[in-house]
């Protein structure tokens, strides 16, 4: 087990599944791990939960809903003001929602929660991950990138097309995980900031709770049989936040610890660029 100790360690969606239990086996590896979630209530427990088995008092919650860019802003303000530094940040909070809706922001819910949120709150704190260099960041996608033969910036609000359990919509966020990365790697080359992707699996956690009827208890049947446990699903992720192997490799894409081409259209330069101003201007940072 590499040992963190000194690290800092922001890390996202870690309440539940993945984004959990990656935050314990880094508290376990003597990181100081803030963790950031929506509610107070499961940001205790997990607290609380990362101190007993991971017998780890540098760990601290942050509370944020990643779904409106003022708390992502309130996020990044209060993890400058309770630390000096920031050595790795894990973009991992995603959820995937039946019903299309906008965010308070006017921006699709998928969107704004899986890949504005990545955005917006990496650009708040690059600043203080370039004077921590050696730094990374992680970016967690998905397979379900693969939906899309293109990414469809005439379909950010999902009005033009919406599929089963909004499936399109989250398929278009996490492609947008990969376009993003690649677009922060080329502009982060030689500032010893890494940032790299990854598909954690398909991993039994709270992700498939929108898929009600028959779809959602077939899911939650077959679930715990043929799916990884929430530790499997961390273990790429936090293996890319730790491993020696990984220094100074940055914007691929990542599957069971190992590299992995991603779709045709996740390796879309002029779109990864397009997304990147597009997310500027959407966020208030300015176009690019
Ligand atoms: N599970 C899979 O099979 C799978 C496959 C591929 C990729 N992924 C990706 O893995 C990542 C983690 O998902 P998971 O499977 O661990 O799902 P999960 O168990 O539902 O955990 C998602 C985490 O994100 C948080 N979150 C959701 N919406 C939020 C918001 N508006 N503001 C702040 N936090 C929010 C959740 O908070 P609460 O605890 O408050 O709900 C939770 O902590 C996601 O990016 C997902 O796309 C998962």
């Amino acid at each position: 087990m590499s040992d963190m100790q000194g690290k800092v360690i922001l890390i996202t969606g870690a309440t539940n599944g993945i984004g959990r239990a990656a935050a314990l086996d880094l508290a376990r590896r003597g990181a100081t791990v803030a963790v950031a979630g929506r509610s107070q209530q499961r940001l205790d427990d997990t607290l609380a939960m990362i101190r007993a088995e991971g017998g780890s008092e540098t760990v601290s919650g942050l509370l944020a809903d990643l779904s409106t860019q003022a708390d992502v802003r309130r996020l990044a303000d209060g993890f400058r003001s309770k630390h000096d530094r920031l050595d790795m940040l894990l973009n991992n909070a995603g959820a995937s929602f039946r019903e299309r809706a906008d965010t308070a922001d006017g921006l699709e819910r998928s969107f704004a929660v899986n890949h504005m949120a990545y955005y917006l709150l990496t650009r708040l704190l690059l600043d203080m991950l370039q004077a921590s260099a050696p730094a990374r960041i992680v970016n967690v996608s998905s397979e379900a990138h693969r939906q899309l033969k293109t990414f469809d910036f005439d379909n950010l609000d999902g009005r033009k097309r919406w599929t089963m359990f909004g499936f399109s919509a989250y398929s278009q966020s996490k492609l947008a995980n990969i376009l993003f990365t690649r677009e922060l790697a080329r502009r982060l080359d030689g500032t010893g900031v890494t940032v790299n992707a990854m598909h954690p699996g398909a991993v039994n956690t709270g992700l498939f709770q929108n898929i009600e009827g028959i779809g959602g208890r077939v899911i939650g049947a077959l679930a715990p049989i043929f799916m990884k446990t929430p530790e499997q699903g961390a273990d790429t992720l936090v293996w890319l936040a730790t491993a020696d192997e990984m220094a100074g490799r940055s914007g691929g894409y990542y599957d069971r610890r190992r590299l992995r081409e991603p779709s045709a259209a996740a390796q879309d330069d002029a779109a990864a660029q397009r997304l990147w101003s597009l997310s500027a201007e959407l966020c208030g940072l300015g176009v690019e």
